[in-house]
């Protein structure tokens, strides 16, 4: 049954909200993103800021969201503090220079955060829906994140109906609450493919204020040619699980696997899909892309459960031709669920994210350029690599030409303690770091993952360090960085 919920105008949207207030808004990526309120809202922060008034919001999304939320907004500076989670460039600007406030958090503590109002209350959910009913019942699109969530906790919802989309898109998700403690049950998800929950979000009528309709895709970006670099990252990663499989550490069946954000982590993917001594896998993750629909098309993945469908039109139009046959090979769920430990380590996960740098003893940075500005940030890639059955960190072993190296001494910033790291990929090669002692680990990563250029100069850092379980000198340990900011290039480090 259609609505009778009031169309309003996307200005109309955007007058609700007033300076200071919370305004939560679907998106995990840009997928299921709102699309027209936040332009409407830009131009009226815009307005106020010229009449001399202020005007922020706090801006909540799923994880980042599209150029056409978290842009727009930092362009017309109408976000006080963002979280859990952010990709845009002129957001990271306004983040690194202080402008704007950020919260980088795991996204599987999120939503329990906001259940507990530990981060405070929303007043406005706005929410991307393919269809919805009088009566408050929600079919969303391409994304799940935490909008259940929102809609549970906010004092108003306003909707974006995405013409673009359609109805039929009911049954493609699968909404599942958990209860706080202490009347938290199992989560009876035993396979990447069980549904446990309800088709749509159920909402309160009354707290719906109006619906805006838009009509377009997520247009989410083409991803980076796949280079030599990262086809040779992925058949290490291939390998290496070939290699697991022989020694039996993983089945012949094969384990779920989860695949991070990014260009390395799409490129890995594809190579590993196409490695046909891997048979074929079922994937668990929080965010689908382009490679994944590419290997369910081939039959290489043969389920996908995920929180997100990033995926370009291309793929976009190929799911949505084959929709029926997506719908019983693809499920998206809310990321509480998506990336809740529990789940993980009951399915095995294999685990790969991509880091910006590892240091010689195994902790990863995800997040921090230099320990101090920030890229994206840790999303959900710690959830899984300290709960996956094996977790894999991918990344080049150098940046910028080759004038940074990904492997460093100490690293600036820690997202990921070596308790969590276990697996080191570099286009040099694999560093297995499980089972092996500080010293041991360093040698490790830097005869398989440091790049040739580097490997003597990490070298004669541990060197010159006195021996202790970890050996550090920390008068020299960031050298590395300081070579970098004084001459351009880490290659002039000397220790
Ligand atoms: N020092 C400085 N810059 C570095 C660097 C280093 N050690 N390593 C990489 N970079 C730069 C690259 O040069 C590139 O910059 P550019 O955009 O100006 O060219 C940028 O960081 C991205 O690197 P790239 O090699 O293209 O990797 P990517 O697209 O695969 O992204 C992360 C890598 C780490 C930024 C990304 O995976 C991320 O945000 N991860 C954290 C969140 C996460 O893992 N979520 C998934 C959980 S499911």
């Amino acid at each position: 049954m259609k609505s009778v919920l009031q169309k309003i105008s996307a200005d109309e949207a955007a007058a609700y909200i007033q300076h200071g207030d919370c305004v939560a808004c679907s998106s995990f990526t840009s997928a299921g993103g709102v699309k027209v309120i936040p332009e409407s809202l830009a131009k009226r922060a815009q307005k106020l800021h010229e009449a001399g008034h202020p005007f922020q919001i706090k801006l909540m999304t799923g994880a980042s969201s599209s150029d056409r939320l978290d842009g727009v907004l930092s362009r017309a500076n109408a976000i006080a503090y963002r979280l859990p989670y952010q990709s845009n460039a002129d957001l990271r600007k306004a983040i690194n220079s202080g402008e704007t406030q950020y919260t980088d958090q795991h996204l599987s503590h999120y939503p329990q955060w906001i259940n507990y109002h530990i981060l405070g209350d929303i007043d406005f959910a706005i929410v991307e829906v393919a269809d919805y009913t009088v009566d408050g019942e929600l079919t969303l699109t391409m994304s799940v994140g935490a909008t259940p969530t929102f809609c549970r906790h906010a004092k108003h919802i306003i909707l974006e109906h995405n013409m673009r989309h359609s109805p039929e898109l009911l049954g493609l998700h699968d909404i599942y609450e958990l209860e706080n403690p202490p009347h938290r049950q199992t989560i009876p998800l035993l396979k990447p493919e069980d549904r446990i929950g309800t088709a749509r979000i159920k909402v309160d009528p009354k707290k719906i204020l109006g619906v805006v309709e838009t009509n377009e895709f997520d247009n989410i970006a083409e991803f980076k040619e796949v280079n030599a670099v990262c086809e040779k990252i992925g058949q290490h990663v291939a390998d290496f699980f070939l290699q697991e499989m022989s020694v039996g550490h993983i089945p012949q069946s094969f384990l779920p696997v989860q695949s991070g954000v990014g260009n390395i982590a799409n490129a890995v993917l594809g190579t590993m899909g196409a490695e046909k001594r891997i048979p074929p896998f079922k994937v668990y993750t929080e965010v689908a892309q382009d490679a994944v629909i590419k290997l369910m098309q081939a039959g290489r993945i043969t389920f996908t459960s995920s929180c997100a469908l990033t995926v370009t039109e291309q793929w976009m139009s190929h799911v949505y031709d084959n929709l029926k046959e997506f719908k019983n090979r693809l499920v998206l769920r809310p990321e509480e669920i998506t990336n809740h430990p529990e789940v993980i380590r009951r399915l095995g996960l294999l685990a790969m994210n991509t880091a910006l740098e590892v240091d010689c003893f195994g902790h990863v940075n995800s997040t921090h350029v230099f320990g101090t500005s920030i890229v994206n940030g840790i999303g959900g890639s710690g959830d899984f690599a300290r709960n996956g059955y094996i977790s894999i960190f991918t990344l080049q072993s150098t940046a910028k030409g080759g004038a940074i190296s990904s492997i460093v001494p100490f690293c600036s910033h820690i997202d990921h303690t070596e308790h969590d790291t276990q697996i080191i990929v570099t286009e040099q090669g694999v560093a297995d770091l499980r089972g092996k002692s500080p010293e041991q680990r360093a040698q490790c990563i830097i005869d398989n993952c440091a790049h040739p250029d580097y490997r003597p100069i990490l070298k004669s850092y541990l060197k010159r360090t006195h021996h202790k379980h970890i050996s550090h000198d920390l008068s020299c340990a960031f050298a590395m960085y300081n070579a970098f900011t004084e001459t351009g290039d880490m290659r002039n480090c000397k220790f």
